[in-house]
């Protein structure tokens, strides 16, 4: 399906003058800057901070995209996937007129950002299977319908969404697909990046905040067909990442032995809370997972979750959710944490006996 990106943005963005910094109209290499304001003798804390940092931060984003097998210019890095969100709704929902769509039980804020930009929302909730309900979204859909968010492997409910029923949307649907895939290296499946030359409208999300274990650093990742991210670029702050986290994200990524290390040590022992869960009388369900977190159906969860505060282990009360009654979301610790996580779990299971 052909689609014409350039009809979905907001008029307002599509006639906006993008604010040109310092940086942006001078990019060569000098013996003095005076152009930015800055402060030209350094700070106390470490000579390298006082200038503003590149605000297309290319080097980071051509280590990211030979990693990740895109290019460059097919990326937009966020403070955090959470504002990769913000932005993709803020250029593309005329506030009281345009919508998106989510299918609950899924991550909160996309509901929050579309409230934020006063933009309309539908929710198409999951089956009970977890999977999409393609009528449901089909009829969902109208003409101010400009994004579907997708999360795969989902939050809260830890399972990847089929494969053909995502297709099926991108084929169908002539608005943005999003995939939020914060948590995709540790599933099952295959990142959808490699779709990107064949559907303009998809727009993956990823994050360092999960894999790469650098949730404090604030990066996220939007990877689009580049009439998506010249967009964004034209809205984003000028200097929305940080120096800091630059630097320490391209040291992240001279590491990725490392990091699949931590990714298979973590499957393995999600593989082994999810197997000891399932064999405890008190569990009513352990769901699939293809995430860092798995979703545990119990008799009683507010009861569980209150207990475990008690005892310093904090989890995810998801029991209010749709689709989640008696649920709680648990984080895949260290094995230690697993652990006493488990006996925890078998000694409050004891006394409700
Ligand atoms: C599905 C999903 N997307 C995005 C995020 C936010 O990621 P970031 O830390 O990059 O803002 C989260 C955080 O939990 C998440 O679960």
């Amino acid at each position: 399906m052909s689609i014409d990106i350039n009809r979905l943005v907001r008029q307002n963005i599509k006639d906006l003058t993008p604010y040109s910094s310092a940086r942006d109209e001078f990019k060569g290499e000098a013996r003095i800057f005076l152009d930015a304001n800055e402060n030209s003798l350094g700070s106390p804390l470490t000579k390298w901070y006082n200038r503003y940092p590149d605000p297309l931060q290319w080097e980071l984003k051509k280590k990211i995209a030979s990693i990740k097998a895109t290019k460059p210019e097919n990326i937009l890095l966020g403070n955090g996937s959470d504002e990769c969100i913000d932005l993709l709704i803020r250029a593309f929902c005329e506030p009281l007129q345009d919508n998106i769509i989510i299918c609950p039980p899924t991550y909160g804020m996309y509901e929050v950002y579309a409230n934020i930009n006063n933009v309309g929302l539908k929710t198409v909730p999951l089956t009970a299977a977890y999977q999409l309900d393609l009528e449901a979204l089909e009829a969902a859909v109208d003409a101010a319908t400009k994004i579907i968010f997708l999360c795969s492997p989902n939050n809260p409910t830890g399972n990847s969404i089929d494969r053909e029923d995502v297709e099926m949307i991108l084929n169908n649907f002539d608005g943005l697909v999003v995939i939020d895939e914060a948590y995709i290296n540790f599933s099952r499946q295959r990142s959808f990046i490699a779709a990107l030359a064949e559907y303009p409208n998809l727009v993956i999300m990823q994050t360092f905040s999960k894999a790469w274990g650098l949730a404090a650093l604030r990066l996220g990742m939007t990877i689009a067909h580049t009439d998506v991210i010249d967009i964004l670029n034209k809205i984003k702050p000028p200097y929305n990442i940080n120096q800091a986290t630059q630097e320490l994200a391209l040291k992240a990524l001279d590491n990725l032995d490392s990091v699949n290390t931590m990714i298979g040590e973590l499957v393995q022992e999600r593989e082994w809370l999810a197997k000891e869960l399932s064999g405890l009388t008190y569990v009513l369900q352990v769901y699939p997972s293809d995430a860092n977190f798995i979703l545990v159906k119990v008799p009683d969860a507010n009861g569980l979750y209150g207990y475990l505060v008690a005892q310093g282990i904090i989890v995810r009360n998801r029991s209010n959710v749709i689709l989640c009654e008696g649920c709680l979301r648990i984080t895949i610790g260290t094995a230690t944490e697993n652990r006493e996580l488990l006996a925890q779990i078998q000694q409050f299971a004891k006394g409700t006996a």
